[in-house]
């Protein structure tokens, strides 16, 4: 009841304070009933439980038909998707989880149920069904008895093994009694500048979910967003200090230092104000040689494509920037 009181008292503060949300074209506004429809949270205490019941025997065929493709009969399933057994193994060295190892309130697994299962029909589920539903599958961790009639009133009232179980002693700080981070903010060596190291490309950023206008969910439709690709993805250019480490460039070459050959930088110093430096080098590059900086030759490097050839040696007069 005070569900819809609050809904409404922000209905009419929006309406009254005459909040005009800007339009970006997305959506429209959520009508009350669509509100009602998500306003279905249910606490510990089984606020917010509809009416209805439904028992662990009814819930048997409801669950075969609906749960068992996924989490199995007896909702063993595989470590990811089991629901059922585990109770009393967190502590132990294999431990299980699932909803009757973990959950401290049956309330949360009716919600949960009810909300997003099964995975590929959630909310398609009567407030009866979901009743029998969790009494099945709470019965398969034998935590209630398979004639258990669950409802507003009984749910609540279930005990989960694990009730005792949570602890607010993970947290490293304390917030009103409840687990927080805490840590001190280090102000001190900052960036002084902040560099964007690398980006996605905005069209793929866009268009990753496909052309959100072809997209047509019931619900939060964005069917007036044109997200088609306004050009192929680009393909992304390999760095020349990758080029580098590609070839072996840099099994012979230091950025400051010689190693076999000189230093890259040492050769932007060299032919710094050359004009005809990039043609030489790129020559000399191919046919490799010795004498510019002591007797020990540089191998050919004609295997390396023309355009990479190019690329390294531009960056090498360059000085080799990271
Ligand atoms: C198509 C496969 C599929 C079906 C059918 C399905 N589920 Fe699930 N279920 C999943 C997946 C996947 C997850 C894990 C979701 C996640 O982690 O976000 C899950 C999670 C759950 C959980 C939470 C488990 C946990 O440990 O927190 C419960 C409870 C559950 N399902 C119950 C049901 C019930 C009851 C039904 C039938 C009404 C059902 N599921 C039908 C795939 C399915
Ligand atoms: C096996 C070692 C070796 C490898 C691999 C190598 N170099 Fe060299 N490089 C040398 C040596 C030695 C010299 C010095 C040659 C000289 O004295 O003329 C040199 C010289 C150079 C010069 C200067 C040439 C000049 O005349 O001043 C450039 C530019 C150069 N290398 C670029 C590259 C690039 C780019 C690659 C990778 C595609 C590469 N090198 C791979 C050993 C190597």
């Amino acid at each position: 009841m005070w569900k819809s009181e609050l809904a409404a008292a922000i209905l009419l503060t929006l309406a009254v304070g005459s909040v005009h949300a800007k339009d970006y074209g997305i959506g429209r506004p959520a009508t009350p009933g669509e509100i009602a429809a998500w306003d279905t949270d249910v606490r510990p205490d089984g606020l917010g439980l509809p009416k209805g019941k439904g028992s662990a025997a009814e819930g048997e065929p409801l669950y075969e038909a609906q749960c068992a493709s996924c989490h199995g009969s007896f909702g063993e399933s595989n470590d990811y998707m089991a629901i059922a057994g585990g109770v009393g193994t967190l502590k132990s060295d294999a431990p299980l989880r699932t909803v009757g190892s973990k959950l401290d309130y049956a309330t949360t697994l009716w919600d949960y149920i009810q909300r997003a299962m099964p995975f590929t029909a959630p909310k398609s589920l009567t407030a009866d069904q979901t009743y029998a539903i969790t009494a099945y599958v709470l019965h398969l961790s034998n935590i209630v008895p398979l004639d258990a009639v669950l409802d507003q009133n009984t749910l609540p009232q279930v005990k989960m093994p694990n009730r005792e179980g949570f602890t607010l002693k993970h947290g490293l700080g304390s917030v009103k009694g409840k687990p927080d981070v805490q840590n001190t903010a280090c102000m001190k060596d900052c960036e002084k500048t902040v560099k964007v190291r690398s980006e996605l490309p905005a069209d793929f950023t866009a268009s990753m979910y496909g052309d959100l206008s072809q997209d047509f969910r019931s619900i939060a439709t964005m069917s007036k967003v044109s997200t088609t690709p306004t050009k192929p993805a680009a393909a992304v250019a390999a760095s020349p200090a990758k080029l580098s480490a590609q070839y072996a460039c840099s099994a012979c070459h230091g950025i400051a230092n010689k190693v076999v050959g000189p230093g890259m930088r040492e050769i932007a110093a060299k032919y710094k104000g050359h004009a005809d430096a990039e043609a030489k080098l790129l020559a000399k590059l191919a046919a490799g040689g010795a004498g510019a900086w002591g007797s020990v030759p540089m191998p050919p490097q004609a295997h390396v494509p023309e355009a990479d050839r190019k690329t390294l040696i531009q960056w090498i007069l360059a000085g080799a920037p990271d």
